[in-house]
């Protein structure tokens, strides 16, 4: 089925921007990905007839304002494919994970061990240090291939009887690689530990379905998902999230207060602590519904076929050397490469200076770069607006650059 890729771009008002008088090429969806429309309109519409705080006021703003972040709360839970009370609405996804080595991690024990990978971003290592470093745990990293994934054959040496959790990326946002999900969780309930997913670079690529996952929590960020900046989200079953303590406290998230003894509420409030980001969630659950309407088994075709063609560029070119998958097989249009005795951020400013936003670096991923040796990668992440213009203008301007390196 073929993608009307204009039809798309129509509705993301900032692709229309020129850049140094040049049309933009935006390939740096894995940081952020652009709004549409219906995502500017939400917040827009929440801002100018229902702003108000929410889930305390008794006036018709309050209780529109209330009904607007709850509604947007039963979007994101659609999206993921679970109950509404068990999606919270946090700053972003590093807040996600913060949260649960913050509330979970509290219940862990000295030498109990967490199983991490040398792919992860550092949002899925430094929580995790520190709490180790707070509580005396161990941390476990599983190693990764040549091709750039994590290497699940690997597990049966770092999964233990004392593993408690393991958290992973669902998505590398290096390699693109998507994980062996099964083989994860087959390992986590051999011992009895929990699974955590850090979905920041899946959840821009379709509507999930978490409870066929067999995980007990996940994270993503609203910004690379079509949302605003400021907003993310966690997923943990309801009973995990019953035996958790608050991470944060303050207004609505307790049940009585005194001096003596607080009670909490229960969750999601219990980990919504303050005047939540209102809009920012509004906006988002417009994303998720838009993420909803989208066919994503064309969408998917579409978003490789450009890959595929990014590659095919990429190999023609001698001097370039791709970190991650060489096949479509079991990854995401996430696209690093690095270019022979170039570094990664010339790459990136002659793309810019060619109207083509890419991120160039350790793509906060510096275990990643040892594990291969290299200091950065350039990389392109593709979203369903993106057609073989931007591909074009990329590998032309990979041309340029080793042209004027050579
Ligand atoms: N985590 C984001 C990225 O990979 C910022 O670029």
């Amino acid at each position: 089925m073929s993608v009307d890729v204009a039809a798309i771009r129509r509705q993301f008002p900032i692709l229309n921007r020129p850049i140094n008088g040049k049309p933009l090429h935006y390939l740096d969806n894995g940081a952020s990905a652009q709004v549409p429309q219906a995502v500017l309109d939400a917040v827009h519409a929440y801002e100018t007839t229902s702003r108000a705080n929410v889930l305390r006021g008794v006036h018709a703003l309050a209780e529109a304002a209330t009904e607007a972040y709850e509604n947007a709360r039963a979007e994101v839970a659609q999206f993921l494919g679970v109950p509404a009370e068990e999606v919270m609405f946090t700053g972003g996804c590093t807040a996600a994970i913060n949260l649960v080595a913050h509330s979970y991690g509290s219940l862990l024990r000295p030498g109990d061990e967490i199983v991490l990978s040398e792919l992860e971003h550092h949002s899925n290592i430094v929580p995790w240090y520190q709490l180790a470093q707070r509580a005396g745990l161990r941390l476990r990293p599983l190693p990764v291939t040549d091709e750039g994934r994590i290497d699940v054959a690997g597990l049966p040496q770092v999964v233990t009887e004392r593993t408690r959790l393991i958290s992973l990326a669902h998505v590398s946002n290096v390699t693109g690689a998507v994980l062996d999900v099964a083989a994860v969780v087959a390992a986590a309930r051999a011992v009895g530990a929990r699974v955590m997913l850090d979905g920041a670079q899946r959840a821009p690529h379709g509507p999930l379905d978490l409870p066929g996952l067999g995980i007990d929590f996940y994270a993503f960020a609203g910004h690379k998902a079509y949302g605003p900046n400021g907003i993310g989200v966690l997923w943990a079953r309801k009973e995990l999230l019953e035996a958790m303590p608050p991470f944060m406290g303050g207004g609505s998230m307790i049940g009585n207060v005194t001096f003596e003894a607080i009670t909490w509420a229960p969750p999601p409030r219990r980990f919504e602590a303050g005047t939540p980001p209102i809009g920012p969630a509004i906006g988002l659950g417009a994303a998720c519904r838009w993420m909803m309407e989208q066919d994503w088994t064309a969408l998917g075709g579409h978003e490789m076929a450009l890959t595929q063609r990014l590659m095919d560029g990429l190999a023609e070119t001698s001097s370039a050397r791709l970190i991650g998958p060489a096949g479509l097989q079991g990854r995401l249009p996430v696209i690093s490469f690095v270019l022979d005795d170039i570094h990664p951020h010339d790459v990136a400013q002659i793309l810019d200076s060619r109207g083509v936003a890419v991120r160039a670096g350790h793509h906060c991923a510096q275990p990643l770069m040892e594990r291969f040796d290299i200091s950065g990668t350039t990389r392109a992440c593709i979203a369903p607006y993106n057609d073989t213009g931007d591909i074009d203008a990329l590998i032309d301007g990979v041309r340029e650059t080793v042209r004027r390196f050579a």
